[in-house]
């Protein structure tokens, strides 16, 4: 096997000569912009970490399980690892504990005052630093450089039926995209447990490096009479490249695509994408079936699907005015987890008021979010009467042209894409088992209710 190191230096080498910056750019040699070093040293520091707790503690109890729990689809139940991020009922999403607000400050930027880029967000999801503007332009140049789609990807869009929804077509060509994984080509040659992370990584980077190009290929297919998405430009960024692809020039829909990408990325591990794709990688399945896994969970209206479904509503009750406000399930109001307005909402908030203040729909969203909380709260309709980031999202789109509501989720998708393949990538690296969690009957459990009635200590001697 040819060595990481020679051949990032040879790629620098053809991206510098094709650039004419030789004798100035030398950033894939240096290891600490070669993401793929910095990540084998945390990943060996951190397992060594989690051995010694681990021996110290495996057998500490740390929660009580009720049966609303259960029936409740395991809400509340702490039973996953993730290191990517952590959500708070309260504040909302800390990736690698850093809040919303703290990456837009903190994460390299493309433009002064501008949304963080993507690319930082995933080096700090996978390292738990925030990356310098020569890390993200690694990471950017990496993308660029693996973005080209097999032939066979852009021929099954090409061939599929324009009534099969932009999330199937989605799911279907990650499937095809299949073909290149480096995990399942090492996985049958045998290779160690040990090193599973590394060939799972090159998996994701290609991957997130795709993703753009199948996503504007759907897009164009549906919404623009199958004209070309174009090829990549050295000089744009992930982002930039993507708008370009879908055929959106305008710098602040770029700004726009930057923050949606970053924002949606990770939100912990239970939410439905990322637990799929946690669950199926953990068959040792790759980061392609995984991940097309996971936008098939995304797929659904009770997740991803939800930033669809508010425009739908939205153009409801601008045809209705109002009458439709108290449907609290089309609003995307509440969250599983959230008991405040969701961080991600309120940075799409403040992109609205700086960029389109006086846009019909983004002020019938505000409207929303004066009235609705109020209106849920007084008929004791919801828990959590705060907006989540769907409920905003969509709207931001619409105003600079995407108007298409079926597509919307397929960007969530590209972004969620970073919070999955971060995990998955962390699951290879800390060698974590197959998912296995064991299940009860009804009458199982009425039994072990009688049973722990009949004997105080029965939990610590039988507990399930
Ligand atoms: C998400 O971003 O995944 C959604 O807010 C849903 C969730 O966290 O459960």
């Amino acid at each position: 096997m040819v060595s990481i190191t020679t051949t990032l230096a040879r790629r620098s080498f053809l991206w510098a000569k094709n650039l004419g910056v030789l004798s100035t750019f030398t950033y894939t040699t240096d290891s600490s912009t070669n993401l793929k070093d910095v990540l084998a040293k945390k990943i060996s520091e951190h397992n060594k970490k989690v051995a010694s707790f681990r021996k110290e503690h495996d057998n500490t109890e740390i929660q009580k399980i009720t049966i609303d729990m259960i029936y409740g689809g395991m809400r509340g139940i702490k039973g996953l690892v993730t290191e990517t991020s952590s959500l708070d009922p309260e504040e909302g999403i800390r990736l690698r504990g850093y809040s919303v607000q703290e990456c837009q400050q903190l994460l390299p930027k493309a433009t002064k005052d501008g949304e963080p880029i993507p690319e930082g967000i995933w080096w700090l999801l996978l390292t738990g630093d925030i990356p310098t503007k020569k890390q993200t332009a690694a990471i950017t140049k990496e993308w660029n450089d693996r973005a080209g789609l097999p032939a066979h990807v852009g021929q099954l869009l090409d061939n599929l039926p324009s009534e099969l929804h932009p999330m199937s077509q989605f799911i279907a060509a990650i499937a095809a995209l299949q073909s290149e994984s480096q995990f399942a080509k090492a996985y049958s040659r045998g290779v160690p447990k040990s090193t599973y992370w590394q060939y799972a990584y090159e998996d994701a980077m290609n991957l997130l490096a795709r993703l753009p190009a199948v996503a504007a290929k759907i897009y164009r297919n549906l919404y623009r009479g199958g004209s070309s998405i174009g090829s990549i430009d050295e000089k744009k960024d992930w982002s930039g490249n993507f708008a370009a692809m879908l055929g959106f020039e305008n710098s602040s829909f770029v700004e726009l695509l930057r923050l949606y990408l970053a924002i949606h990325s990770d939100h912990e591990g239970g939410n439905v994408s990322a637990h799929t794709s946690h669950l199926v990688g953990s068959a040792l399945s790759d980061a392609y079936l995984s991940f097309a896994a996971a936008m098939a969970g995304l797929a659904g209206p009770r997740h991803g699907l939800a930033s669809q479904e508010v425009l739908v509503f939205l153009d409801k009750i601008v045809d209705e005015v109002g009458d439709d406000v108290k449907d609290k399930n089309k609003l995307r109001y509440g969250h599983a987890v959230l008991r405040k307005t969701d961080p991600r909402y309120t940075c799409l908030r403040e992109f609205a008021l700086k960029h389109l203040p006086q846009d019909p729909r983004f002020k019938l969203v505000s409207d929303l979010y004066e009235i609705t909380p109020d209106l849920l709260l007084e008929q004791g309709k919801a828990k959590n009467p705060w907006p989540n980031v769907d409920a905003h999202s969509g709207v931001l789109l619409q105003h600079y042209g995407m108007k298409e509501m079926s597509f919307i989720t397929v960007l969530f998708g590209v972004s969620r894409a970073l919070g999955c393949l971060a995990q998955l990538i962390w699951a290879r690296g800390m060698g974590l088992p197959i998912e296995r969690p064991k299940s009860h009957t009804t009458e199982g459990l009425m039994k072990l209710i009688t049973a722990s009635k009949d004997n105080e200590n029965f939990w610590l001697h039988f507990g399930p």
